[in-house]
């Protein structure tokens, strides 16, 4: 019900909107919905539509190539106009889905990929492409939701690329040039790179996933980001043969939280600085997580030579099981075995651990900082860790070279080869 007062309230504003606008242009447009929003009737609420992709011809057995029937759903429901869309992969259904594209803009702002069922990747002998750097690209969308309900499937039958020498192999899930992200219960596994990457999007939330490829998977990463803002990774679960999550140059405000990783090589920042790079990493949380069997536990890696820096980066409540290297600072990261030692280097600043416990199978030193001649590392900080070996036999070990920062008395392995 409109009392007569608030009809004219409400036509007296409108009229100065459209008097307002007769002057301006589109610049203006939103202030019309905001006007019904505060004086006016209800603003319609947006439409909710749901796309199934079988009504766009998928056949969903597995055998299929059902790749076309997604593209169609995607440009009906990106295109639409109005309201949500939400694109259904049903349960039940295996889809064989050959690498594809998710671009926008789309409008309406805001879409939805619901897969309950599975998705998979063709094996490697059946990609019409073997440079082919991604499977499953969503390219500059804006408002975009990937869920899984804890019950979808993405399988990147990683198994038929591993082994096969050096080939370029495909990262199984990107989103690049993308805003306001969030995916949520997928199941991901076998990639035959990494298996979830973000580069150069902003606002990007990923939890409740489970990630998962042998052990022995080569360069199976679970998360990595590139250039991107504003991400949280948070309650997942991920277990590879490689990084659990990486966070390369250009990335700034990521929030890392409850998470098991493991098996895999721990949580990394880096490598930055390869090849003369100018990177930048900064305010990096990493909290509430369990490193379980990993060969690495929370690790910043710098290449000699590079510039830049990597600051403002906060391990807390970190739980290690058996994890063979837990703290890793290594500016000079040399995979490879043929690196040279350079004058530049990427500054490692302001880096604290706080609350890191558990065991080691140390292999090697436990705790482990070693920084350039020329670029020390400054500010780091230890609270509150109690990481012991495995073997109750043995003792944990901290080594440091060029760091300077300070270390609680308590901390063990003592850590006393800080610079003050
Ligand atoms: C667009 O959305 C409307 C509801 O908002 C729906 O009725 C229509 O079928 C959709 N069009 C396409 C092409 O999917
Ligand atoms: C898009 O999603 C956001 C957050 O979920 C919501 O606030 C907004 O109303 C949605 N917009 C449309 C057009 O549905
Ligand atoms: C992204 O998040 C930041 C910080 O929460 C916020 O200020 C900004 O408006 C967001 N951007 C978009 C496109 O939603
Ligand atoms: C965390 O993830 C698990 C599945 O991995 C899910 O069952 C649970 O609801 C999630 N918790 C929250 C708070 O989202
Ligand atoms: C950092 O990202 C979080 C989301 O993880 C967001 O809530 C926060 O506002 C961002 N901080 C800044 C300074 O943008
Ligand atoms: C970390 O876990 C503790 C104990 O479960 C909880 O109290 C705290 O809120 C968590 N912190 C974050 C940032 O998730
Ligand atoms: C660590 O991993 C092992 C082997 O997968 C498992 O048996 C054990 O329960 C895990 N421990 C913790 C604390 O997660
Ligand atoms: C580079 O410098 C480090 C620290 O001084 C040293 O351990 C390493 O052997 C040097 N590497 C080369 C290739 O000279
Ligand atoms: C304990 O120390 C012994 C002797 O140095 C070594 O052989 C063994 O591998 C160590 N075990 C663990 C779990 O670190
Ligand atoms: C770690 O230990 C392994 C095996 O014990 C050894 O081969 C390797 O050189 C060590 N790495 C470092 C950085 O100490
Ligand atoms: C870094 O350490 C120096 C000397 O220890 C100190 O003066 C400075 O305030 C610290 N900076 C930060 C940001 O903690």
């Amino acid at each position: 019900m409109y009392t007569l007062q608030g009809f004219s309230t409400y036509f007296l504003i409108l009229l100065c909107v459209i008097l307002e606008l007769s002057t301006t242009k589109d610049a203006h447009a939103t202030s019309v919905f905001e006007a019904y929003d505060h004086y006016g009737p209800p603003a319609p609420q947006p439409q909710q539509t749901t796309l199934n992709v079988m009504e766009f011809g998928a056949v969903g057995d597995g055998k299929t190539d059902d790749s076309s029937a997604f593209e169609s759903a995607w440009e009906a429901g990106c295109r639409n106009g109005s309201g949500s869309v939400t694109i259904s992969a049903p349960s039940g259904k295996t889809f064989l889905v050959f690498p594809i594209q998710f671009g926008g803009p789309c409008q309406p702002y805001n879409i939805t990929l619901e897969i309950l069922g599975s998705i998979v990747a063709p094996p490697k002998t059946e990609w019409k492409s073997k440079t082919a750097s991604s499977w499953l690209k969503f390219r500059g969308v804006e408002g975009l939701k990937v869920v899984g309900n804890g019950q979808g499937l993405v399988d990147g039958q990683g198994a038929s690329w591993w082994g096969q020498g050096d080939d370029p192999r495909p990262t199984a899930m990107v989103f690049t040039d993308c805003r306001k992200v969030e995916i949520r219960g997928l199941k991901q596994i076998n990639s035959p790179k990494f298996h979830l990457s973000i580069t150069q999007s902003s606002n990007v939330s990923i939890s409740s996933n489970h990630i998962i490829a042998p052990a022995s998977s080569p360069n199976t990463d679970g998360i990595d980001l590139f250039s991107s803002t504003n991400v949280l990774i948070q309650n997942s679960t991920i277990q590879t043969g490689d990084d659990c999550i990486a966070i390369k140059g250009g990335t700034f405000n990521v929030t890392i939280s409850e998470i098991a990783c493991g098996p895999g090589h721990g949580i990394s920042i880096g490598s930055l600085g390869q090849s003369g790079k100018y990177d930048q990493v900064e305010a990096i949380r990493v909290n509430n997580c369990t490193l379980n069997g990993t060969t690495n536990g929370v690790r910043i890696k710098t290449w000699q030579g590079g510039s830049g820096f990597a600051r403002n980066i906060h391990f807390s409540n970190i739980n290690f099981v058996a994890a063979d290297r837990p703290v890793i600072i290594d500016q000079f990261y040399c995979p490879h075995k043929k690196c040279s030692n350079h004058t530049s280097g990427v500054k490692v600043s302001e880096v604290t651990y706080t609350g890191l416990v558990g065991t080691s199978s140390c292999k090697n030193a436990t705790i482990s900082f070693r920084c350039s001649n020329t670029v020390p590392c400054t500010n780091i900080t230890l609270n509150g860790v109690d990481i012991t070996s495995t073997d109750p036999r043995n003792s944990t070990t901290a080594i440091c070279l060029n760091a300077y920062g300070t270390a609680q008395d308590t901390t063990s392995p003592v850590v006393d080869c800080l610079i003050k």
